[in-house]
């Protein structure tokens, strides 16, 4: 693997679901690898999960990490190709790669979508610029359009629990206070055409994610009709796509509660988290033994850490 930007970046996603769990079984098994090698953690946007367990998936693997708030502690960057500089911005993004580069083996990039800009959002402007002027390789921890070291961690969190060859999968759309991006959803979906699963998504009408990455996946708008049998509820947020970044509604009746669980098949709760609790998702079920968040959490480090050995794999020698 040169690069981690998106779910395609992988060859084989059985093979390295199967290569995380016997990681997670032996997590300093290869801690010779990542000797003397630096990863680069850039954030523009706040985190949590990514920011620690991308840390502890590269000393798990010997590496070293410096993590820098790129948003506020950096130059603010310029990415206009020819751009006369004489603005707020401090410094172009050909050099900042360059030189982050020469500290770095591994750097990884955490850029939001704007929401406002759909254009720059779907070029992903900041992950890209990066990936071309940088002369290492690049790990998307949650560009504009993608989130899939998420999609990955959620792909093993289905493998580790699920009791049947095919399970049902949905991927419920919930309210939320803000506009978010359609990050998360859009990975999961790309992950979830690539494993051995049913797969529906559902959301109410306006908010169909870009159809280049649905493609064929059934969307059932009546949520309850969705649930129905599903073995895993993945529940996320997303502002509208069509209707670029905005609120089209937000009817607190898809809010995911006891009884809309009861329609399912015993079914799992997923989440990436942070979650807003009861607005999302209520109390009785993320606390419940059918919420899957603090695994799905746990294998945040793992996913994190099968890419960047990967990764590690390609660097040239020492
Ligand atoms: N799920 C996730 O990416 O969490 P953070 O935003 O806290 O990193």
């Amino acid at each position: 693997m040169k690069h981690y930007l998106t779910t395609d970046d992988i060859e084989s996603v059985p093979k390295i679901i199967a290569e995380a769990i016997e990681l997670k079984k032996e997590p300093y098994r290869f801690e010779q690898l990542g000797k003397h090698r630096t990863l680069g953690m850039l954030f523009f946007n706040s985190s949590l999960r990514t920011r620690l367990s991308t840390q502890k998936a590269a000393m798990q693997l010997g590496m070293q990490v410096m993590v820098m708030n790129f948003s506020g502690e950096a130059w603010s960057l310029e990415f206009e190709d020819g751009s006369v500089m004489n603005g707020s911005t401090s410094e172009h993004i050909k050099e900042a790669a360059a030189v982050v580069s020469q500290y770095c083996d591994i750097i990884a990039i955490r850029a939001f979508a704007t929401l406002t800009d759909k254009e720059k959002d779907e070029a992903e402007y900041v992950l890209k610029s990066f990936q071309k002027y940088a002369s290492v390789p690049i790990v998307n921890m949650e560009s504009a359009t993608a989130h899939p070291l998420q999609a990955l961690t959620d792909a093993i969190t289905i493998t580790e629990l699920k009791t049947k060859e095919r399970p049902k999968v949905v991927l419920s759309w919930a309210p939320h206070p803000k506009a978010l991006p359609q990050a998360v959803a859009n990975s999961f979906t790309s992950m979830m055409q690539k494993m051995d699963v049913d797969f529906v998504i559902t959301h109410p009408e306006g908010y169909e994610l870009n159809p280049e990455i649905t493609k064929d996946v059934p969307i059932v708008y009546d949520q309850n009709e969705a649930l129905k049998d599903a073995d895993f509820v993945y529940v996320k947020n997303w502002s509208s796509y069509n209707d670029y970044g905005k609120i089209l509604q937000s009817d607190p009746s898809w809010k995911i509660t006891a009884e809309k669980m009861a329609l399912t098949n015993n079914g799992k709760f997923m989440h990436c988290l942070p979650v807003r609790r009861n607005v999302i998702v209520d109390d009785a079920v993320i606390d419940s033994l059918q919420s899957t968040v603090i695994q799905q959490a746990n294998n945040r480090t793992f996913a994190a850490q099968i890419v960047l050995k990967h990764i590690l794999e390609q660097l040239p020698k020492l």
